[in-house]
């Protein structure tokens, strides 16, 4: 891959490429829409990346290519600005170099990029977030700022958060910076500490993607991100105390001053913590079929009362958790459409997912895209 990077990028812009990086893409395991509320959340860096490459310029342009629409965008490094729609790909570097210059990045002239990247396109993987962390890391070595990781994971959040306006938590971020190889990424989104919890290496990955996307998916993750604040600032008293700082107990005792909406998203949220707490746990006492329940019981929860599941990702969860080699499913991400990840053991194969395939192919008259992956390395220069 890097070599065919490093080929079109000198066909790109005449000149070689200095500097090479990489991030992978990544599954959520279990904790879902607990990052932005300062929960827990784990998840799985996948071994398929977004890759880039970097050479300094010696004007003060910042050139963005990518090989997949093969058109070079040009900006004013003095006048960086959040990109039309038509280029909204370019968002996600350019607002990491905005806030990289913001922390302390020094440069006197721009830069050329390409990337290119062998993660599926659509499949609910976070390429947004590889795309962030690799730009991090390779701008931060063209330049030669120091930056450690968790700094790159807090601007790459940043970007989504300020320059797409994306009001997303730091899972994405974290997962995609601090993945090791058959390891899962356990997040404290209150502290922002980073740890790996082993993970058997007879287990598997399966991602089911329902290539159903909700038309209103950005405005629906927003609505959901408002009813958490919403029922935390009734919890709080409005002291700004996220919904991590909660039990079930606190959230029945303002049950009367809540929206439903909001006391049912923060009752998933406050169970969702929990239940990531035990599969970390369930983990580490090597116990998998404990691990498997709670990801079925995630899913439920996302369901009933968090509302961001839908028809096909149910009836996929509900048809995986049927074969015996499944330890648990659920849907994995935003939601409103997407993906479900299924936890297997070994013996689970091309066969099972072709069955699953088609029981959903009968159902809604087309098929999902199905691929296995393993727990791979986080960012990294190449
Ligand atoms: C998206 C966001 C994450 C997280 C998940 C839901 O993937 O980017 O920050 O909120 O949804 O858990």
């Amino acid at each position: 891959m890097k070599d065919s990077l490093a080929s079109s990028f000198e066909k790109i812009y005449g000149c070689k490429a200095e500097v090479f990086a990489q991030a992978p893409g990544r599954i959520e395991f279990i904790g879902n829409h607990t990052d932005y509320n300062a929960g827990f959340t784990m998840g799985v860096a996948i071994d398929k990346v977004v890759m880039v490459a970097l050479s300094k310029r010696t004007d003060r342009k910042i050139c963005f290519a990518s090989i997949k629409s093969g058109e070079v965008v040009e900006i004013d490094m003095d006048n960086i600005e959040r990109q039309k729609r038509e280029y909204n790909w370019v968002n996600y570097p350019l607002g990491v170099f905005k806030f990289l210059l913001d922390a302390g990045l020094e440069a006197k002239t721009g830069f050329n990029m390409l990337d290119m990247s062998n993660l599926p396109a659509g499949a609910g993987l976070s390429s947004s977030a590889a795309i962030e962390l690799s730009s991090a890391f390779a701008m931060s070595e063209l330049y030669g700022f120091n930056a450690d990781l968790k700094t790159k994971v807090r601007i790459g959040r940043k970007c989504e958060n300020h320059f797409v306006g994306m009001p997303c938590g730091i899972l994405d971020q974290g997962v995609s910076g601090f993945g090791k190889k058959d390891a899962l990424v356990f997040i404290d989104c209150k502290s922002e500490d980073f740890s790996n919890a082993p993970l058997p290496s007879t287990c598997k990955f399966w991602l089911f993607n329902s290539t159903k996307k909700h038309a209103l998916v950005d405005g629906m993750y927003e609505a959901r991100h408002n009813e958490c604040m919403e029922a935390s600032n009734v919890l709080s008293g409005g002291d700004s105390r996220l919904l991590r700082e909660f039990s079930i107990e606190d959230l029945e005792s303002k049950k009367a001053e809540l929206s439903e909406n909001a006391y049912k998203r923060a009752k998933h949220v406050i169970e969702e913590n929990s239940r990531v707490l035990s599969a970390k746990e369930a983990l580490a006492n090597g116990d998998i079929q404990m691990v498997g329940k709670l990801l079925v019981q995630s899913h439920k929860s996302s369901q009933m009362l968090f509302e961001n599941s839908c028809e096909e990702l149910d009836f996929l969860v509900d048809e995986i958790i049927k074969n015996k080699n499944v330890y648990g499913a659920r849907l994995s991400g935003g939601g409103f459409g997407g993906a479900v990840m299924a936890l297997t053991n070994e013996n689970f194969g091309t066969e099972d997912a072709q069955e699953i395939e088609k029981a959903y192919a009968s159902k809604f008259g087309k098929k999902p895209m199905v691929f296995t992956c393993s727990a791979g390395d986080g960012a990294k220069l190449v």
